[in-house]
């Protein structure tokens, strides 16, 4: 059944999912603090601004609430012949809405965006314990991810 049919819908992020569990639904993820609107808006807009680069997909249910989100970004690069590479970031699902496929379509929404807009890969950094997802997705392990800190 297709998302729709049984009571979700996919779209982009809205300046008004400041008051639609858009942030909450990030708390599965990591710490998320608590912005204000304005603050929120403030991001929102520059994002929007660079609506070639940023994309931000939510998944709501019947009640217009988001269960869940996720986002491409793309970058432009030198090499490859000016090659784009899309980085998938920020993956949450509801706790309550796991394992209904959704995240399942975030991805593979994201995937069509980076692909038609000119992505030669997609590419993102997980836990081990995300792995079996992400190969479910179509994607297989690549390199090592490091951080530094501030
Ligand atoms: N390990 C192995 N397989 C998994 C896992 C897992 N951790 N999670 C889901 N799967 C499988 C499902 O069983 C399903 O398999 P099937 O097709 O054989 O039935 C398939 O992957 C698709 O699963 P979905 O139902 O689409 O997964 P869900 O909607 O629960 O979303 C997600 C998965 C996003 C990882 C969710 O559990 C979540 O939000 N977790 C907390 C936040 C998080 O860890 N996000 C990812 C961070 S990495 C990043 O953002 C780049």
């Amino acid at each position: 059944a297709s998302l729709r049919e049984v009571g979700y819908t996919i779209r982009p992020l809205r300046r008004s999912d400041y008051s639609t569990g858009y942030l909450d639904c990030l708390r599965v993820l990591t710490t998320v603090g608590e912005p204000s609107r304005d603050s929120f808006n403030q991001q929102y807009d520059f994002i929007s601004s660079r609506n070639d680069t940023y994309y931000i997909l939510v998944i709501c249910d019947s009640s217009s609430r988001v269960v869940g989100t996720g986002a491409v970004i793309v970058e432009r690069k030198f090499i490859h012949n000016m090659g784009m590479v899309g980085h998938i970031e920020d993956i949450a699902v509801d706790k309550n809405q796991q394992g209904k496929k959704l995240g399942l379509r975030i991805i593979q929404a994201l995937d069509y965006v980076a692909e038609n807009v000119g992505c030669y890969k997609c590419i993102l950094d997980c836990s081990e314990a995300n792995e079996g997802f992400y190969v479910k997705c179509g994607f297989k392990r690549a390199g090592l991810e490091m951080a530094h800190y501030y």
